[in-house]
């Protein structure tokens, strides 16, 4: 690992760029803070152009390696709907929907993407040689724990190691590090879906109440499959919202150091 260099300290000084897209702060502010989780939706369905648009901004998250090691799932076979559901306890923010996406992590596929992303490299030509170290070299170490996890232990000593007298990139450690690893990058996708579907004048709810294996068993997924959440979407009925939005003050979560 010390002979392969990707970090190279940044010396000169930094304009901003010209180019970077016009945004609008207060259109982005007014998507948050008119996002809630719907528990009952109406009867006004969701055109599919706005899901298929919305399911595009997932896509564009923020995920660790760019290995997109996520599935959005939309179901929309009434029989698979209906099972669904069940699976996700028949609560109303399911059973009122008018759409269900599954967000599912894929761990397991992290080396099919490494690959494919080595294959994109090739085809677009010209790509650094710092950008093909990373996924030859950098990306097998990290993620890689080894078949039924062989290279866990070693992994947990080394990093311990390694990290006593300098910065080591310490996760994700085994199967389970690599489980948190995907959700978080799965989740990210989520917070994408939600807000641009509030941007399109549509409502979500993130849901995590529900039996994992039924969902996967629905979907016909395999074991190593992550259920991160299942979204579903729609209009807010009368009454969908429950109560005004309760945040804890920020005194508590928000540290300057
Ligand atoms: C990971 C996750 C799982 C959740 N699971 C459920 C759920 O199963 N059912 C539900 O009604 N709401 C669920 N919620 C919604 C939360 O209850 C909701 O986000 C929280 O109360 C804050 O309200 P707000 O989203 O309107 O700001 C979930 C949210 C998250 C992020």
């Amino acid at each position: 690992m010390s002979k392969v260099k990707i970090f190279k300290p940044v010396e000169e000084k930094k304009r901003a760029a010209a180019a970077a897209p016009e945004t609008d702060a207060a259109a982005f502010h007014a998507v948050v803070d008119s996002r809630r989780s719907v528990r009952v939706y109406a009867d006004d369905p969701v055109p599919e152009d706005v899901m298929e648009a919305c399911l595009d901004a997932a896509l564009k998250a923020p995920n660790s390696s760019n290995l997109q090691t996520w599935e959005m799932h939309h179901v929309v076979d009434p029989d698979k709907r209906a099972a669904l559901v069940e699976a996700c306890l028949s609560q109303p923010a399911a059973g009122t929907a008018q759409e269900l996406v599954v967000f599912v992590g894929r761990p397991d596929l992290w080396r099919r993407n490494n690959r494919w992303m080595l294959e994109a490299f090739d085809a677009a030509g010209n790509v650094p040689e710092g950008a093909y170290q990373y996924y030859r070299k950098i990306t097998p170490l990290v993620y890689d724990q080894g078949t039924f996890g062989w290279r866990t232990p070693f992994k947990w000593v080394l990093t311990r190691w390694r990290g006593r007298s300098k910065p080591y990139p310490r996760e994700p450690i085994g199967k389970w590090g690599m489980r948190i690893w995907a959700h978080k990058s799965t989740a990210l996708a989520c917070a994408h879906f939600m807000l641009a579907m509030r941007a399109h004048g549509y409502d979500t709810c993130p849901m995590e109440g529900l039996d994992s294996a039924r969902v996967k068993r629905i979907l016909g997924l395999p074991k190593a499959a992550l259920v991160t959440m299942v979204i579903s979407c729609g209009k807010r009925a009368e009454g969908g919202v429950y109560g005004k939005r309760l945040r804890f003050d920020r005194a508590h979560f928000v540290h300057r150091h």
